[in-house]
């Protein structure tokens, strides 16, 4: 099977943890590297929980980079409340995986993406779950890898569903509403993968009791960490009955596309006023090529069956 080739862009917290088993179960991929960003945690922590995820699931040969530490508005970025109480304030739910063997490395993750995007051109999937400051900052120094990248699908946004920080804006957004707004308006093949359909992928403790029944250590330290997550999801959204699998329903969709449907569209992000960090169409290119494709529904069940057939495959060797 021919496998593509990957690269993710994480903060790393518990639903990218879950992005990171995603591609590491799924057969038809070949994750050439990790890109840290800020949301959840701080950059090094990201890095961190990374590797230290990576180890866990036995994919020690996958490098971990360190991207930019906060948005290029700001001089610095603190973790927000909400992200500590939704992901713990290590970002993995408070649980303790041991120190990673692994570094590091040295070369930036920007740098990295733009290497492999010469390398691999089409052939090449980007991942981001977190802010879009790594590509943003990548597509400034390199414009040429807009159109040579296949495809980059974004864990961000909302079309036609409320924000989940403000009432426009969703966290990952948020964060650089700058940068999102450079990534959405340049020439990226991309695809949307928002509120919209990750409000509708959800899990419960009935599946991570299948995690922790398979009796090893991947699968306890997961069931652990999502747990985590479900309980901070009883409080800040009890209506859900379960957790968002916002991130790996992402990296599910880069993988097939046929998870969800779809809504061709070009858009900007609001970078200023009460609207900040809103993706909408852009009505001065309502009738020009798209280069965004917006992810509208998603066949839950059947993305739920493959997410769990991938994961729990994983655990069961880890
Ligand atoms: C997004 O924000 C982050 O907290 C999550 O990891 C996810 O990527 C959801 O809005
Ligand atoms: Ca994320």
């Amino acid at each position: 099977m021919a496998k593509r080739k990957m690269i993710l862009d994480l903060d790393t917290g518990i639903d990218d943890a879950l992005a990171i088993a995603y591609a590491v179960g799924a057969p038809d991929v070949d994750l050439i590297g990790i890109i840290s960003s800020y949301g959840n945690v701080v950059v090094p922590q990201a890095a961190d929980n990374s590797l230290r995820i990576l180890e866990l699931l036995g994919a020690t040969d996958v490098p971990v980079f360190l991207g930019e530490p906060h948005s290029s508005t700001t001089e610095h970025f603190d973790v927000m409340a909400i992200s500590q109480q939704i992901h713990g304030k290590n970002g993995i739910g408070e649980v303790d995986l041991p120190a990673p063997k692994r570094a590091v490395e040295t070369q930036s993750g920007v740098d990295f993406l733009i290497d492999a995007v010469h390398q691999y051109g089409a052939d090449l999937t980007l991942v981001p779950t977190g802010p879009l400051t790594n590509l943003a900052a990548a597509l400034k120094k390199a414009p040429d890898i807009a159109t040579t990248i296949g495809n980059v699908t974004l864990m961000g946004g909302a079309l036609t569903v409320p924000g989940n920080v403000s009432h426009f804006a969703e966290a990952n957004i948020n964060q650089d509403a700058e940068a999102a707004n450079d990534v959405f308006t340049s020439d990226l093949n991309l695809t949307m993968v928002g509120l919209d359909v990750t409000l509708r992928t959800l899990l419960t403790k009935h599946e991570t009791q299948q995690w922790r029944d398979l009796k090893t250590t991947a699968g306890a330290k997961f069931a652990d960490i999502v747990d985590y997550y479900i309980a901070a999801y009883e409080v800040t959204s009890p209506d859900l009955h379960g957790c968002a699998l916002h991130d790996p329903l992402a990296v599910g969709v880069a993988l097939d596309p046929s998870f969800v449907t779809t809504l061709d569209l070009n858009m900007f992000v609001e970078a200023e006023g009460v609207d900040y960090g809103r993706t909408i169409g852009d009505p001065a290119r309502l009738n020009d090529p798209t280069n965004v494709t917006v992810a509208l529904t998603v066949d839950k069940d059947r993305y739920l069956k493959t997410f769990m057939t991938y994961l729990t495959t994983l655990f069961k060797k880890n």
